[in-house]
């Protein structure tokens, strides 16, 4: 009778993991810690892209240039903002305001930061070792998932299909929950790319393609 139970009983639980699997792949809301949408961090220099890639509207490749060939789209390195911020040391604001009061623009405070990451006083001489600035990650899918900018790139996907209008951010955030149903509804639209390869459609939702 006892072993009866028993086999009854395990066989619920099972019946009931097998459920579990299921619905976590239907609508996979089932989520792997810090992977969440509408994480928006505090960054350690107020960079904006508001300002630069909206109001300025500096390509996103010009700063983010690896993801057209790579897996990882990249943060700039402190060089690259150097192309403008050794002429640029405050807010087109600030420096007129200056002027109008006849004082030479202070240095703004998180644009000190640019020069201190390269180890650089504010006239650009070189005076400590470079610090290089610790941007928080914002968007992460877990090791077990294989993800890369570039056949994406490479496809006409937008950046804002998968990260929003970044470009009216002050600060990122995340705006795509990442799952793993996220993923697979966009493969298994029709794409430009896939209509004359049939085998590419099975391969895009084949698990083996995102799972090494
Ligand atoms: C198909 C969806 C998708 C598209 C299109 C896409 N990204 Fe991403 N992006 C992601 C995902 C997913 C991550 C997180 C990757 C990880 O954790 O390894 C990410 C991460 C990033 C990062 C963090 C650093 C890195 O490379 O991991 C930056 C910066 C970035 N994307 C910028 C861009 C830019 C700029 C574009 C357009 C040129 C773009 N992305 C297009 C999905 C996308
Ligand atoms: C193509 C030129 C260019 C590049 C590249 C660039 N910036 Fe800027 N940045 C500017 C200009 C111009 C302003 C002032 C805009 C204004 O006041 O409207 C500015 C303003 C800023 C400010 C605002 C300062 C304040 O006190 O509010 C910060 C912070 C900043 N940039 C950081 C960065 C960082 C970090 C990078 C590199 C990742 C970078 N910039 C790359 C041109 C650039
Ligand atoms: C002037 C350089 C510059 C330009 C232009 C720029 N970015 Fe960025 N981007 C950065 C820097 C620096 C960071 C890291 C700090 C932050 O998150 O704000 C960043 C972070 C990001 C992230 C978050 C990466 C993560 O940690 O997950 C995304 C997504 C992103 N950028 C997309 C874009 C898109 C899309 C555009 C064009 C609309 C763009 N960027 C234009 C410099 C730039
Ligand atoms: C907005 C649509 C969209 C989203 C969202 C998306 N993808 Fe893709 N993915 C594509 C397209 C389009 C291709 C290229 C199809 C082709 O040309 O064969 C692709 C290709 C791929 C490939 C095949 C790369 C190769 O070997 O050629 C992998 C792997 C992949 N995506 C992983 C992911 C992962 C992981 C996510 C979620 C984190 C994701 N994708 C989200 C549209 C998307
Ligand atoms: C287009 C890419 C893609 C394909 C294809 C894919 N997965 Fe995933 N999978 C993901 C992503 C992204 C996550 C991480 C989700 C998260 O962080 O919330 C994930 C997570 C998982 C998890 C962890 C639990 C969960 O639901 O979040 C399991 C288990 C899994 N996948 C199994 C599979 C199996 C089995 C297949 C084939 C039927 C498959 N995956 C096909 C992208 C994919």
């Amino acid at each position: 009778m006892d072993k009866l139970l028993n086999k009854q009983f395990s066989t619920i639980i099972g019946i009931m993991i097998v459920v579990a699997v299921i619905i976590s792949f239907k609508n996979s809301s089932f989520h792997i810690p810090g992977n969440q949408e509408d994480y928006q961090p505090t960054q350690p220099i107020a960079f904006s892209h508001q300002l630069h890639a909206g109001e300025m509207e500096i390509a996103c490749q010009y700063c983010h240039f690896g993801a057209e060939d790579s897996k990882h789209a990249g943060i700039p390195p402190a060089n690259v903002c150097m192309n403008c911020h050794k002429f640029v040391n405050n807010t087109f604001n600030e420096t007129r305001r200056a002027d109008l009061e006849n004082r030479k623009p202070v240095f703004s405070k998180e644009i000190k930061k640019i020069y201190a990451s390269l180890g650089l006083d504010l006239d650009g001489i070189k005076v400590n070792d470079e610090i290089p600035t610790e941007w928080v990650k914002v968007h992460n899918v877990p090791d077990f998932v294989f993800f890369s900018h570039k056949p994406h790139i490479t496809a006409g996907v937008d950046c804002a299909k998968c990260h929003g209008d970044v470009q009216t951010m002050t600060q990122v955030k995340q705006v795509e929950d990442l799952s793993m149903g996220w993923c697979l509804d966009c493969h298994r639209q029709e794409h430009d790319s896939i209509q004359s390869a049939t085998g590419r459609t099975a391969y895009l939702q084949d698990c083996a393609s995102c799972h090494y």
